[in-house]
This record gives structure tokens, sequence and C-alpha cells, in this order.
């Protein structure tokens, strides 16, 4: 298994342009399903998980044109097979996302249901109610969700909790519904935004996306669409707490700063000088960083998403931060890590008292999910000497050209295969 090795201590230097929002991409590729049109994608970043949801869409019978300058045609002229098998959706959860399309569009569906996670239970029992509100029966036997409908019906849908990949899929859903759906607790999250301008760009019906509420109205059948995935605001922020973490100056292209403005506050209230023109964001940071405290929350509060690696920037700065994860109930794998670097963080409940001390030693550390491995990697950028991060692929998952953009801005990673 691959492994990265950083050599820390120098600051970072440099341009590198942001990708495409993985989570954006993810559904949006999803919504393919619900036309036999094509729908042609630019600026979807090169993943690992990108990588997982074509081959499971192409199971189906989606016909996928090779990905090439981040741009990748898909068609479903014709739903073969809507299945999605657990081997799958285990190695990736947002294969969920095809049960709202394949629902509406084939009127059945089996989709495994994930499982455990490494940052919690996630259930996916919004998905099911909303649909089911729908007029979808949906049996859930043998660790599968068997779904069955004619036509789904438009319905009001009060989600108990605001769940982002729930609102993709209920909101694809009751895109070719008959009569209008409401949607009410809706994720506010970009992501969710980005899907709805790509599914009215492939005719869709829908009002109030980026509001709690959202309202659909069925359409017949949808067209195709050409539709250019938004910035990845995660791996922006990624960058972004890097250089606070690590010190230096560095320019981010082809970003979305107004999709990141909690993450931007805290940058601030760390010391971090941010320069915002148009698309571009840049950072300077000349001194040891500044402990800031912080919640997660649904957007626009702060990202669950951005949490790891704001821990990872409280471990060395100067003060003492607690870190409040209100999401997901196991998301502090990192902090143990953390520790084996030299950082002192306790965990109280869903709280994290992050003092920081001066400086980190390198050692080796585990990547236990995405964003707890970005993490490693900042607190790798500002600890003395080598650290090796074990289980990388987690990283190939989410983030693209990872060494290559931190070899840009002068940092010394190498992949050891
Ligand atoms: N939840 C339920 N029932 C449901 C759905 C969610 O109880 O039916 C709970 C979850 O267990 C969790 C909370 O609601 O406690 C919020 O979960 P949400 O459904 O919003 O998460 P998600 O849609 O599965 C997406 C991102 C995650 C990100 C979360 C929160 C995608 C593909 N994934 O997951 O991204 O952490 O929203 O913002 O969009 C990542 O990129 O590393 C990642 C984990």
């Amino acid at each position: 298994m691959d492994k990265l090795r950083i050599t820390g201590g120098r600051p970072l230097e440099g341009e590198i342009r942001v990708s495409g929002a993985k989570n954006a991409a993810l559904p949006i590729m999803c919504a393919a399903l619900l036309t036999e049109h094509a729908l042609a994608l630019e600026n979807v970043p090169r993943l690992m998980d990108v990588a997982t949801m074509a081959k499971l869409l192409a199971r189906m019978g989606v016909e996928l044109g090779p990905q090439r300058d981040g741009r990748i045609e898909l068609r479903a002229a014709r739903v073969s097979d809507p299945q999605a098998p657990y081997e799958l959706v285990k190695t990736m959860r947002a294969s969920v996302l095809v049960l709202g399309p394949l629902l509406a569009r084939c009127g059945r569906a089996r989709v495994s249901l994930p499982g455990g996670c490494a940052i919690g239970q996630r259930p996916v029992d919004q998905h099911i109610k909303g649909l089911q509100a729908m007029g979808a029966n949906i049996a859930v036997e043998h660790g599968y969700m068997d779904a069955r409908t004619e036509r789904l019906r438009g319905a009001r849908v009060v989600m108990d909790l605001v769940t982002v990949t729930g609102t993709e899929n209920l909101m694809m859903a009751a895109t070719l519904a008959e009569g209008s759906t409401l949607l009410e607790n809706a994720a506010r999250e970009p992501e969710v935004v980005d899907l709805a301008r790509c599914l009215s760009a492939m005719g869709a019906k829908i009002q109030g996306a980026g509001s709690d509420v959202i309202r659909i109205e069925g359409v017949a059948s949808l067209g195709g669409a050409r539709h250019a995935v938004m910035p990845d605001r995660i791996e922006t922020g990624t960058y972004l707490a890097a250089v606070a973490a690590a010190g230096g100056k560095v320019r981010l292209a082809g970003a979305a700063p107004e999709t990141l403005e909690a993450t931007l506050e805290k940058l601030r209230e760390a010391g971090a000088r941010l320069a915002l023109e148009g698309d571009a964001i840049g950072i300077e940071m000349a001194a040891r960083p500044r402990a800031v405290s912080l919640r997660t929350a649904p957007y626009p509060g702060f990202a669950t998403d951005m949490q790891a690696q704001l821990m990872a920037l409280n471990a060395i700065a100067r003060g003492t931060a607690l870190i409040t994860e209100t999401i997901f109930e196991n998301r502090f794998m990192h902090a143990l890590e953390l520790q084996r670097l030299g950082a002192e963080i306790s965990i109280q409940g869903n709280t994290a008292v992050v003092s920081g001390v001066e400086r980190l030693q390198g050692a080796s550390v585990m990547a236990t999910d995405l964003r707890a491995s970005a993490g490693l990697v900042i607190a790798g950028l500002v600890a003395e000497g080598q650290t090796v991060i074990e289980r990388i692929y987690h990283l190939d998952r989410g983030y693209e050209a990872l060494e290559g953009k931190l070899a840009a801005l002068g940092a010394r990673v190498e992949r050891l295969r």
C-alpha cells in the first residue's frame, strides 16, 4: 500500500489551481441516470471516487467517454441494470446517490445499504423516508434497499436532520415525479446548489436550492446538458490551512471564495492575511498561528470536512482551542495520530481540547479517512524531520494530484510504493 513521506519544516510558496469539487461531481454524475441524452461535464477532478462512480454507472449501462482535461461525457441511453452492489457501495458511500435517479427513471432500484464508516454510523433513513413519501415501496432485506414504484409523486418532505446526500437524492428523484415536491430542512451546501444548476440545465424546475426549502416541479423528461463542476471548497480550505500552519505565501487560482466564508473567518482569526481577487485566494502567514476554537455545523457553518485540518493547525498554535464535532460521532481519529507527532489533545465527548505546542516531530502515522489524512499531511508539513503517512489511498479518493500540488509549493513530499 502506498505511503507518503513528508519532510516538514518548510514554508509553502507559489501558486496552484483548485480542482473541481468531489462532492459536487459525484451527485452530478448520478444525474446522468435521469436522462437518455448526453451529459457533458467539465472540471471533473481525477480521483479514485470519481473512477469508482464511473465504474458503478458503467455497470448499469451508462456509456462514459474517457476523462480528459477534466471533461467526461455520460450517456444513459438505456439503464440495463439498476443496481448498486455492496462491493462498490462499501468503498464509496456516495454510491447511494444512484437510488433517487434510478427510481425516478426506471421505477425500480436495488442499492446496497452502505453500512458503518470510519467517521460514524451514517444511516440513510432520511433518503428512504423521503422516497417513501413520494410513493416508493422500499423493502430493506439482506443488506439491500429494494425500491419500486410506478411514477413517483411529488410530496412534502420534512427532513429530521440536515443531510447533504439525502437532499441530493430526493431532489434528483423529484425532478421526474408527478407534481411538485417540497423539501424542508434541506441541506444548503454549495454542492446541492451546483447539482440544482446542472439539473436545471437539463430542464428540471427547481427553486430555492441553497436555502432550507427547495421546491421541485416534476417534468415528464429531462434533456442533455453541459455543466462545469464547481471548485472544491474543501480542497481549497485544506491548502489554505496548510499555509496557515506551515507559514508562507500562496495563491490558489480557480477557487470559489464565496463558498468558504466560515473557513476564511477562522484562518483570519488564526492570523493569516487573506486577499480575495475574483476566483483567486491569496494567503500569507508569517508567524505561528493563534489557537482558534470551532464547532462544526451544516453549511454555512464550519464544515466537518475541514475539522481535521484545523485541528492540525491548532496543534502548533499559540493557546488552547476547543473543537466540537456535531455532525459525525466518531470524527476524531486523527487526534490520536496527531498525538504520535507530539500534539497535546484530549477528547471530552464530542469536544477536543487542543493545547498548542511549539513544534511537532515527524513519526509514522496512519490515515483513517479522507479528511483525517489531510490533517496528517498538514501536521507532517510543520513537523520536524520525516513523517510517513500510511494508507494514503484515502487521500487519493479525494485530493487530485496532492503530491504534485504540494511539490509546486516547495514541500518535500514523496510517494513510497
Ligand atoms: N444522517 C442520518 N440519516 C440519514 C442521512 C444522514 O442520520 O438518512 C446523519 C449522518 O449520520 C450524519 C448527519 O446526518 O450524522 C449528516 O450527514 P450527511 O447525510 O449530510 O452526510 P453525507 O451526505 O453522507 C456529505 C459529504 C461528506 C460530508 C457530509 C457532511 C458527499 C459525497 N459526502 O456526506 O463528505 O462530511 O456531507 O457535510 O457529499 C468527505 O468528503 O470526506 C465527506 C465525508
